[in-house]
């Protein structure tokens, strides 16, 4: 008995309170009232459910692949239906050239050149040694040019002709004269730095076929050799240059 007339206390101080708060105010604020209160009911909801015992590392994983698909999916979408993509959005889908051959591949803003190549196109012949231009195990050429991939973003590079270590050889499967100089020279000792040593020598003898032994040991200097077998990368040049019998 005491408890009911306690309850029906409570019901009707409870009643008194919602009505002063409505009392004289607009429909506007009412509506504003309510929605928040909602909101509120909603979040201690939210917080109040237990972590997911199902939310497992290969569950997380999956997860984070499928949104990237659907980012290249919403890229291809503006590229098929010929929207025009949002300020400020960057085009993700790149054709680059690659080896002379044209490779579509769908690249983030802050993607490596060495991630594209090794992770999306499997040229894994560019290493990642230090992966902070350091070491130069990561060397390309750009256009000709010897750059560290590891450095590089890919959208810098989209416009340029990328040659890997892979892309050398011949059709017939000719070493590049390089890569038969080093072999006669012994050059590779644990052989992780040699196809960035090889990437160097190349763009070299593209811009100077005949260097001499410094200008080959200053275009080099950006390899490092843990092993220590630069004198025999340095007679691989003059080899291939024609400078050496
Ligand atoms: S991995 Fe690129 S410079 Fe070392
Ligand atoms: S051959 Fe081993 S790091 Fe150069």
């Amino acid at each position: 008995m005491g408890f009911s007339h306690a309850a029906s206390g409570f019901k009707g101080e409870f009643c008194g309170r919602v009505y002063s708060l409505i009392k004289g105010r607009s429909w506007i604020t009412l509506v504003v009232l309510i929605k928040c209160s909602s909101l509120y009911t909603t979040c201690l909801g939210r917080l109040s459910q237990p972590v997911n015992p199902k939310l497992t590392r290969r569950r997380f994983i999956k997860g984070v692949i499928a949104s990237g698909v659907a980012a290249a999916s919403t890229s291809l979408w503006y590229t098929a239906s010929g929207q025009s993509r949002p300020a400020g959005a960057v085009e993700r889908l790149l054709t680059i050239s690659v080896n002379g051959q044209t490779r579509r591949v769908d690249v983030a803003p802050q993607e490596t050149l060495a991630h594209t190549l090794r992770y999306k196109l499997g040229l894994t012949g560019a290493k990642l040694g230090c992966n902070r231009g350091e070491c130069g195990s990561c060397t390309v050429l750009a256009d000709d040019v010897n750059i560290y991939s590891c450095s590089t973003l890919t959208h810098e590079v989209k416009n340029k002709a990328i040659l890997t270590v892979e892309g050398l050889r011949a059709a017939d499967g000719t070493l590049h004269p390089i890569q038969a100089a080093f072999i006669q020279e012994l050059s590779p000792q644990c052989g992780f730095c040699t196809s960035g040593q090889i990437m160097s020598a190349v763009a070299l003898l593209k811009s100077n076929p005949r260097p001499t032994r410094e200008e080959a040991r200053n275009a080099l200097s950006g390899n490092l050799c843990r092993c220590g077998a630069y004198d025999h990368y340095l007679n691989g040049v003059m080899r291939a240059s024609g400078q050496l019998s």
